[in-house]
């Protein structure tokens, strides 16, 4: 049974539902309310300003029906109603994870251990069936990555990953670039040397959130890829060095990248990103472009590189890994804020050829919440 009452003072609405109570103020219902003078019904985006808002916004009656919560405001008798379940979706007064560094919804930690199960999509399957599609997304939502198969093995096979979901984010580097080896490389990545574990591109601010390599060919020796899960890797920091994630999370790091004429990237945040609320938000870790650090204070440095060195060691374990070695015709994404990815050295007889580029992880998200909200 739903009940509502007012406080005392008319300014809080207490709704109580068999799940339990939850408090609203009247300032917030009426920045909030749903009706076609506060919404446009047709695109949903609020028509008033912060301004709008009278001075007291007391509530002069409240009713609650099974599925809908009706108030009326004293100032001027305006009368609005909410869905019951929209109050439930949007409540503020509730307990709260505040541990620094708890995951954000929908996100799973992983190691080694998803080696065994590696989260993978068909491509005409994706490209043809919504159900296939939403489950990719959402594994890519909780994992951080995933494979596609099935790709046509043609130059520019990439973009039709990017397609499903939303658009390139075009870089200095190009709408794509080729991963091979290259006489005179502007960026490491253009060799056979074997690469430690980053995330791309770090000293750009927004960073590019999605990179997705697909394989032309690949039979060179060695090559495979790996990719980590910073997420994890952040926690099991926590666990063995809680002063040293604090560190992280609360002093810049600096970033920057220079390989080419004209292009001076430089970017200054922390290597573990958290909301003001202590979610996990992001990782940037890239040895190759790390410049040096000078927000972290003097005394606290050598703890600050400690840190660092252990969380390196951690990223570095083969137990944080999930390998794989691309085969023509398939792909992989990743969430750069999340997902360090890495590759072995390759050589020899073979030839190695990969493409690359960058998309945003909003339209991925954006695109599998309007699949869900579908269903
Ligand atoms: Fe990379």
């Amino acid at each position: 049974m739903t009940q509502v009452q007012l406080s005392p003072d008319n300014q809080v609405l207490t709704l109580t539902t068999a799940s339990g109570s939850h408090r609203f103020h009247g300032v917030w219902l009426r920045h909030n309310a749903l009706d076609a003078n506060t919404r446009d019904p047709g695109n949903g985006q609020r028509l008033i300003t912060l301004a709008d808002l009278p001075d007291n916004c007391a509530l002069a009656t409240a009713e609650a029906s099974d599925s809908s919560v009706t108030v009326t405001f004293a100032n001027d008798n305006n009368t609005v109603s909410f869905p019951t379940e929209w109050l439930l979706t949007n409540a503020y007064d509730r307990a709260r994870d505040g541990t620094p560094g708890h995951l954000p919804e929908h996100a799973e930690t992983w190691g080694e251990d998803l080696n065994k199960d590696v989260p993978t999509g068909h491509y005409p399957d994706l490209a043809s069936n919504a159900d296939a599609k939403r489950a990719w997304l959402a594994a890519i939502r909780r994992y951080g990555f995933a494979k596609v198969t099935g790709l046509p093995t043609e130059s520019g096979a990439l973009f039709k990953v990017v397609d499903l979901f939303g658009y390139v984010r075009e870089t200095n580097y190009g709408r794509h670039f080729e991963v091979r080896t290259e006489v005179n490389p502007t960026n490491l990545a253009f060799t056979g040397l074997g690469l430690q574990a980053h995330t791309d591109n770090p000293y750009r601010d927004p960073v590019p959130t999605l990179q997705i390599l697909s394989c032309l060919e690949n039979s060179a020796e060695g090559g495979d890829n790996m990719v980590v899960d910073g997420f994890a890797a952040a926690h099991k920091l926590r666990e063995i060095n809680p002063e040293g994630f604090a560190l992280l999370h609360s002093y810049s790091a600096r970033f920057e990248y220079a390989g080419e004429a004209g292009v001076k990237l430089t970017s200054r945040r922390p290597v573990i990103g958290l909301t003001p609320e202590g979610t996990m938000q992001n990782i940037r870790f890239n040895a190759r472009s790390a410049a040096a650090p000078v927000d972290v204070p003097f005394d606290k440095m050598p703890a600050y590189y400690a840190a660092m060195r252990q969380l390196s060691d951690i990223i570095d374990d083969p137990a944080s890994e999930v390998r794989f070695k691309l085969a023509p015709g398939e792909a992989f994404i990743v969430d750069n804020t999340r997902v360090l990815h890495a590759r072995k050295g390759y050589s020899g007889a073979g030839k190695r050829w990969l493409q690359g580029c960058y998309a945003d992880k909003d339209g991925l998200l954006s695109t599998l919440a309007a699949l869900e909200a579908a269903t």
